[in-house]
C-alpha cells in the first residue's frame, strides 16, 4: 500500500449530502477528486453545491477567487457506476463510498469497484448503520476495506469515526486515520458494532426522553427546556429529533436495536413511530414533535425546577451508563468516547468526565432506582460502573 499524500487521487461514490461534502473536503485539502453517482441529477446538484460553497468561502474572505476556482477544477464528475464509468477510479489511492444505505446495493458496488481500482487502493465506506464486515465481505480483498464515518455536513463537522472490520489490515486502518487527520478532522477509532461510537452512545438522549414523554412525566417542551436549562445541551432531544428528521432518527434507533439483538436499552418509541407513520418528520415537513407552520403557537415548558432536574438526572444516568458500557466492551478508548460525543454531537461535556462530576455512585443509584421501579433490563447498570463504585475509582481514567 502506498502512503497517502496530497498527490493521492481521492474517489467518492455517491454525490448526495455526504458524498458531495466529502468530495469538497478532499478537494479543499488539495486532492484531485473523482466523484461519481448513478443519477445525473444528483451529480448536477453536487456540482452546483460545490460552486455555491466556494462562492461563500470567497465572499467570507476565507479563500481567494483563484484558490476557490482551483478547488472546483480539482473535482471530476462521473456519470453512472457501470464498470466502464468506474474505470475513472483507476488512478485513486482511496475510494470512499457514500451511496444509499442498502447492504445489497453497497456490496454490489464494492464488488464492481474492486476490479476497477489499483490493487493497493483503499476502499472505505461512510455507512452509518451497516456492518463494515458485511460490506467488506463482498470483496476478494476484504483487508483493504475500512469504515470512514463522517458527520453531516462533512465540510463543517470535525469528527470522523474510523472503523476497522474484523478483516481490515492494520495498515489500512492506520492509513485511513492518517488521511482523516491530514484533512484536519478529529479522528476516533470505533469497533465494528451497531452505531459505532456516536450513534450508539447517544441513543438514550432520544430514547429516554421519548420514554419520559410516553409516561407523561413531562411533555417534550418541558424535557427540552430541562436538558438545555439544567443539562446545558445546545438543543433539547425533541428539537434535535425534529431537526435530524424523525424518519432518520427512528431508522438509526431501529437499526441499533435490531443490531444489538433487541437489547431493551435501545428499544424504539411508539411516539416516534407514529410521527413517522403520519409523515410528521420534523422541520423538513413543517411538523414533528413541534409544529413549525407559520401560525403555530409553540408550547410552553412547565419550568418546574425539581421535575427539570429529575429529567436531566435520568437521561444523563442512561447516557453515562452507555458510555461506561462502551468502555467495558472495548467499543473505543475512554479518550475517544469523550472526544466523539464532544465533537460529533457537541455535548457540553464528555460523558465519562460528566459522570465523575455527578459522582459514579449517584449515577449507579439513579439507575438502580429506575431498575427497581420498572423491573426492566433497560436500566441495568454496567458491571464496570458497579466495579468503579466499589473500588472508589473514576469513570475517566
Ligand atoms: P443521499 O440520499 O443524500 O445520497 C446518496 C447518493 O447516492 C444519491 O445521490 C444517490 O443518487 C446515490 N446512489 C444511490 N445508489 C447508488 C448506486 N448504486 N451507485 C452510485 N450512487 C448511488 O444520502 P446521504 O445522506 O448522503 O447518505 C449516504 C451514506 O452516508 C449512507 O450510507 C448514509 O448512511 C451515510 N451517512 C449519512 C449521514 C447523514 O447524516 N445523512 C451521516 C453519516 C453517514
Amino acid at each position: 500500500m502506498t502512503a497517502i499524500t496530497e498527490r493521492t487521487v481521492v474517489g467518492v461514490v455517491g454525490a448526495g449530502a455526504m458524498g458531495a461534502g466529502i468530495a469538497q473536503v478532499a478537494a479543499q485539502r488539495g486532492h484531485a477528486v473523482v466523484l461519481a453517482d448513478a443519477f445525473p441529477a444528483a451529480l448536477a446538484r453536487a456540482r452546483e453545491g460545490h460552486a455555491k460553497a466556494m462562492a461563500r468561502e470567497v465572499e467570507k474572505g476565507r479563500l481567494a477567487r483563484d484558490a476557490a476556482d482551483a478547488v472546483l477544477a480539482r473535482i471530476t464528475y462521473v456519470e453512472g457506476v457501470t464498470p466502464a464509468a468506474l474505470r475513472a477510479f483507476e488512478p485513486c489511492g482511496v475510494v470512499i463510498e457514500a451511496i444509499v444505505e442498502d447492504l445489497a446495493v453497497k456490496r454490489a458496488l464494492f464488488r464492481d469497484l474492486e476490479t476497477e481500482v489499483a490493487k493497493d487502493a483503499i476502499l472505505a465506506t461512510n455507512t452509518s448503520s451497516l456492518s463494515i464486515a458485511a460490506i467488506a465481505g463482498a470483496c476478494a480483498h476484504a483487508e483493504r476495506v475500512v469504515g470512514l464515518h463522517f458527520f453531516n455536513p462533512a465540510p463543517v463537522m470535525p469528527l470522523v469515526e474510523v472503523i476497522p472490520a474484523i478483516t481490515t489490515a492494520p495498515a489500512v486502518t492506520d492509513a485511513a486515520k492518517a488521511l482523516a487527520e491530514r484533512w484536519l478532522k478529529v479522528v476516533v477509532v470505533a469497533a465494528d458494532t451497531p452505531g459505532f461510537i456516536v450513534n450508539r452512545v447517544a441513543r438514550p438522549f432520544y430514547g429516554e426522553a421519548l420514554r419520559i414523554a410516553e409516561e407523561r412525566i413531562a411533555d417534550p417542551a418541558t424535557i427540552d427546556w430541562a436538558m438545555k436549562e439544567h443539562g446545558k445541551f445546545k438543543m433539547g432531544p425533541f428539537e434535535l429529533m425534529d431537526f435530524i428528521g424523525n424518519d432518520v432518527n427512528y431508522a438509526v434507533t431501529c437499526s441499533v436495536y435490531e443490531g444489538m439483538f433487541q437489547d431493551p436499552r435501545y428499544r424504539p418509541s411508539l411516539i416516534q413511530r407514529r410521527l413517522v407513520e403520519a409523515g410528521l418528520l420534523g422541520r423538513k415537513t413543517g411538523r414533528g414533535h413541534y409544529d413549525y407552520r407559520a401560525d403555530a403557537v409553540l408550547p410552553e415548558p412547565s419550568r418546574h425546577q425539581a421535575t427539570g432536574r429529575q429529567i436531566v438526572e435520568r437521561i444523563l444516568a442512561m447516557l453515562v451508563n452507555e458510555a461506561v458500557e462502551a468502555v467495558r466492551l472495548g467499543i473505543a478508548s475512554p479518550h475517544d468516547i469523550e472526544l466523539a460525543m464532544l465533537r460529533g454531537v457537541n455535548y457540553p461535556k464528555g460523558l465519562l468526565a460528566w459522570g465523575d462530576e455527578i459522582g459514579p455512585r449517584h449515577v449507579l443509584e439513579t439507575l438502580e432506582s429506575l431498575q427497581a421501579e420498572y423491573v426492566e433490563d433497560r436500566y441495568r447498570p454496567s458491571p464496570l460502573l458497579r466495579r468503579i463504585v466499589r473500588d472508589g475509582g473514576r469513570l475517566l481514567p
